[in-house]
């Protein structure tokens, strides 16, 4: 049996796909397999049998992506599957930004019980107006599923469009309105855009970009929208733009306790995913992942392994082997093998940074000395046999 630990509630149209040999635990430490969403998981000991780690979700920065590859677990992410979900928040988050809704409906709220309230609101509402959004320019920092969405959600509302992303992959310039501005740095969308809206992963790289140097290079009256991650801004610098009337007003649904002080912030709970439709989707993607890695030995979607699909396994025997990316490790294999007269009927290895990954179909089963044997080798983290 196969025992898939949920740190978060996840879908039940997902966790319907777990085939009969899998079922599911309340106890990390005992789990082959994890499914996740926002829990934290840094702090956690991992334990020696997980094989496979799968986020519901894109970003996976509350994952400890290197401790797990050090330990060979693989950790999924599902790119895309909530990408819809977010893109229809932030287009919200421009309208909420643009004019004022909020205050608009809570001065209805408050005045609910006043008789002639259809004649009161023609006075009061000109405090609520606001701009459109139709003939500003929106600039897309990072144009991934999330990206693309958004700005070609962007385009049909009649907005200018101006994206930027440095690992624009092939698929995700396919799906872009032709309409789009591509341009070739974030400085070039800080300059142009109206509203700027930011859908990268956190890393080392991207932590705190928006900051005084970034803000400087931005039109006056800015709007800023965040559904990717709070530390993708320096919250000190951006108070200051608020306080300047710089940044007219930002969006985030990462609020902290800190950017709630300052003025002019309107702030979401992490709702961008959080819709039926992204939640299912997502559960059925980490599901799909998780079972056809843990079953065939393929990996889809990984963040800190790289892919490899060999389909399901038509020979006698699968093994899997993760591993570091250092020389003599396929030979290593070879030669195990060899030596044992066991046939390779395919082998494939593919590396992704420090970390790679190789299947090796077999004409017979190998013995367990066979795999120990491969375990030893320098260099390699994991082995598995598939089938
Ligand atoms: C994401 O990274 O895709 C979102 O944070 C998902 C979520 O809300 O769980």
């Amino acid at each position: 049996m196969i025992k898939v630990n949920c740190l978060n509630p996840i879908a039940k149209v997902g966790m319907e796909l777990l085939p009969a040999d899998f079922g599911t635990t309340g106890e990390f430490a005992e789990a082959d397999a994890v499914l996740v969403r926002s829990a934290a998981m840094h702090e956690l000991e991992l334990p020696d049998q997980l094989l496979a780690v799968a986020r519901a979700g894109a970003g996976v920065n509350n994952i400890p992506l290197d401790k797990c590859a050090e330990k060979g677990i693989v950790v999924f992410n599902t790119p895309g599957a909530n990408a819809n979900g977010v893109k229809e928040l932030v287009v919200a988050a421009m309208l909420l930004a643009s004019r004022d809704i909020r205050g608009g409906m809570q001065w209805v709220e408050e005045n609910k019980d006043d008789e002639t309230i259809n004649k009161t609101m023609e006075k009061a509402k000109s405090k609520f107006a606001g701009t459109e959004i139709q003939g500003k320019t929106l600039g897309v920092i990072g144009l991934g599923a999330i990206g693309v969405l958004v700005a070609n959600a962007a385009v049909a509302m009649g907005m200018n469009v101006v994206g930027c992303d440095p690992f624009l992959s092939v698929q995700n310039a396919l799906n872009l309105s032709t309409k789009v501005n591509i341009v070739k740095s974030n400085a070039d969308v800080y300059a142009a855009a109206d509203y700027i809206s930011v859908h990268v992963p956190l890393l080392d790289d991207t932590k705190g970009m928006i900051n005084k140097a970034s803000l400087s290079m931005m039109k006056d009256n800015v709007i800023i929208l965040n559904f990717a991650r709070d530390l993708l801004v320096n919250e000190e610098d951006l108070k200051e733009a608020l306080e300047s009337g710089k940044v007219r007003k930002y969006v985030t649904d990462f609020p902290t306790k800190n950017i709630l002080t300052a003025n002019n912030v309107i702030a979401l709970p992490h709702l961008g995913a959080s819709t039926q439709e992204s939640e299912d989707n997502c559960a059925i993607m980490a599901v799909k992942e998780i079972v056809d890695y843990i079953e065939n030995g393929n990996i889809k979607n990984s963040v800190n392994y790289p892919a490899l699909d060999m389909g399901v396994c038509n020979k006698a025997s699968r093994v899997s082997v993760a591993h570091k990316n250092v020389p003599n490790i396929i030979s290593a294999l070879t030669t195990a093998c060899g030596a044992a007269g066991v046939n390779i009927a395919e082998i494939n290895s593919k590396a992704k940074g420090d970390y790679a990954y190789t299947m090796m179909d077999l004409d017979s089963v190998p013995t367990d000395e066979v795999l120990d044997q491969i375990a030893k080798t320098a260099g390699v983290i994991k082995v598995r046999k598939v089938k």
